[in-house]
């Protein structure tokens, strides 16, 4: 341990509330790191920015003028974990508000080969750009990215988490709250609604940060259906419960619930995630994969959502049905990150103006 492990393993004892301060400059959000961060009024203000840059982005001139944004500041997209939409949908999200992208995707091609350590291949990093979005296997990585860069060394950069190990994707939470918003705008948005998640509930990082948002919507119920390997690890089950918000667990089978649900979050297994050989593929998961038999008994309003990449657990047979939402989720993401980095740099006025 060097006195950097020490201090950030210092940092990390702190409440989640203490440490959302630190990520924030003069009360606005400066990192994201955590879907925690966000609450209702920063949610509803990124997605009235998005719904204005996305309408306005249509013609030339409206999408000339959001390029006028922020065309003096540079992105850095360090993923150093496979990913195709994240990585593109936050790379377009920077070139609509006009930034400058550049990237690491692959730390083989980085100095961190010749054994530099993380932490000043991030310093490193920080001085040529003005916003790191990054992805990394390990939980903690995005945190100590920010810590490391706005709490202790004082070179204020931005971190924007885009997946953090299997604990956090907040980006994602973002745009499946969006999603799910839009889709039921004619029956009063999420409010009231039951939101079944199903898969590796344990190990998905995005039905985790989408989880953590519930806590900002009215009379949301939860399913989460899995085999009981895979079920919601225990600390989410608490976060709920302090929360007031109702989950039930379902280890049977998808049948027995999805016709309760007004959305259907499907998720694939995180086998990167394996700690032994085998240990993803001895489960029997047939009973919790959704096809044309259980979309028979989904209500004719409800939503199929999925983070993406998908395997088998959703039928493609399935794609033409207007209830199939995942491509639209898909789109969704762009915009609203191009909201999220517009709201972090503080220019959404200049787009809501406009
Ligand atoms: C997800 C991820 O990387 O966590 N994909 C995404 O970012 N849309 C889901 C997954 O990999 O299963």
């Amino acid at each position: 341990m060097n006195v950097l492990d020490e201090k950030f393993a210092e940092f990390q004892t702190l409440p989640t509330e203490e440490k959302i301060k630190c990520f924030q400059r003069d009360g606005h959000l400066f990192d994201l790191i955590i879907s925690q961060q966000l609450n209702r009024k920063v949610l509803d203000e990124i997605y009235d920015i998005t719904y204005q840059l996305r309408t306005k982005s249509k013609s030339k001139a409206g999408a000339i003028h959001m390029q006028n944004l922020l065309p003096h500041k540079r992105a850095m997209l360090y993923f150093s974990q496979p990913s195709s939409r994240t990585f593109l949908s936050f790379m377009g999200a920077c070139h609509i508000v006009g930034m400058k992208t550049s990237e690491i995707r692959d730390t083989r091609v980085s100095s961190e080969i010749k054994g530099e350590t993380y932490d000043d291949s991030l310093r490193t990093f920080s001085s040529y750009t003005d916003l790191i979005i990054m992805r990394h296997s390990q939980k903690d990585m995005a945190e100590r990215a920010a810590w490391l860069l706005n709490t202790y060394s004082n070179r204020p950069v931005p971190v924007i988490n885009g997946g953090s190990g299997s604990d956090q994707h907040p980006t994602q939470a973002i745009l499946d709250i969006y999603t799910l918003q839009e889709s039921f705008r004619n029956r009063g948005g999420l409010d009231g609604k039951t939101v079944l998640m199903c898969g590796d509930l344990r190990r998905g990082r995005t039905v985790r940060s989408l989880s953590y948002l519930m806590r900002n919507f009215e009379d949301v119920k939860i399913i989460f259906a899995a085999p009981e390997s895979f079920q919601m690890e225990q600390d989410l089950c608490d976060f709920l419960s302090r929360n007031k918000i109702p989950y039930i667990v379902e280890t049977e089978g998808l049948d027995n619930v999805v016709a309760e649900a007004d959305a259907i979050y499907m998720t694939r297994i995180q086998d990167e995630h394996d700690t032994v050989a085998g240990e993803s593929s001895k489960v029997d998961k047939t009973k919790f994969n959704l096809g044309l038999k259980q979309m028979a008994k989904v209500k004719p309003n409800a939503i199929i959502m999925h983070p993406f990449p998908r395997r088998d657990e959703i039928d493609v047979a399935l794609d033409p049905d207007p209830r199939a939402m995942y491509w639209r989720q898909e789109r969704n993401g762009m915009w609203t990150r191009a909201a999220l980095i517009a709201y972090v740099f503080r220019v959404h006025d200049k787009i809501l103006e406009y």
